[in-house]
């Protein structure tokens, strides 16, 4: 993503570069500075109505997995209860099969912890908070089967490292 943005804003200052100097070479040919003002901002309407449209599209292809619509909890195959205190999990499912929509709800009963899902090569998969007195909702849908671990991401005491958990997804 960081390196996508980095390539994009490089594209578009070597773009916006080569019109200054294009335009920098344009106004030396010519002496008069009323029709070389007349010809730069000729396509001015059309690169407007340009941007408009890609910012329409950009806007419109971004917010398709519309936030709102995912807080509500539209297009959730199972529901993962997912309680947290010193030192363990207590999970109300450790079991989803692969392409679920699974949503975690992620709390704690004493103090603040971490909910760190791992896949079975322990890459962190996705993570929330697990906070005392909230429910915090953390949806992902498994693309491979296998066991995969919960950590918990926040230091929280002497057995911290301890608090460990598995969910077993199954091919479907
Ligand atoms: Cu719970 Cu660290």
């Amino acid at each position: 993503m960081q390196s996508t943005a980095w390539y994009t804003s490089l594209v578009l200052i070597l773009l916006l570069s080569a019109i200054f100097i294009f335009v920098l070479r344009r106004s030396r040919d010519s002496g008069d500075a009323a029709e070389v003002a007349r010809r730069a901002y000729a396509p001015r309407s059309k690169l407007f109505a340009l941007a408009l449209a890609a910012g329409v599209i950009i806007t419109v292809v971004t917010l398709l997995p519309w936030p709102h619509q995912l807080q509500a909890g539209a297009g959730i195959d199972r529901v993962v209860e997912a309680t947290a205190r010193q030192w363990s999990w207590s999970l109300s499912e450790d079991r989803a099969q692969v392409g679920e929509r699974i949503e975690f709800k992620v709390s704690s009963e004493d103090v603040n912890h971490g909910f760190a899902l791992y896949d079975p090569d322990m890459q962190l998969v996705t993570q929330i908070q697990a906070m005392p007195g909230y429910i915090n909702r953390l949806q992902h849908t498994f693309e491979k089967p296998g066991e995969y671990r919960i950590l918990c991401l926040e230091y929280c005491g002497l057995a911290h490292h301890a608090m460990t958990a598995s969910f077993t997804v199954s091919p479907n």
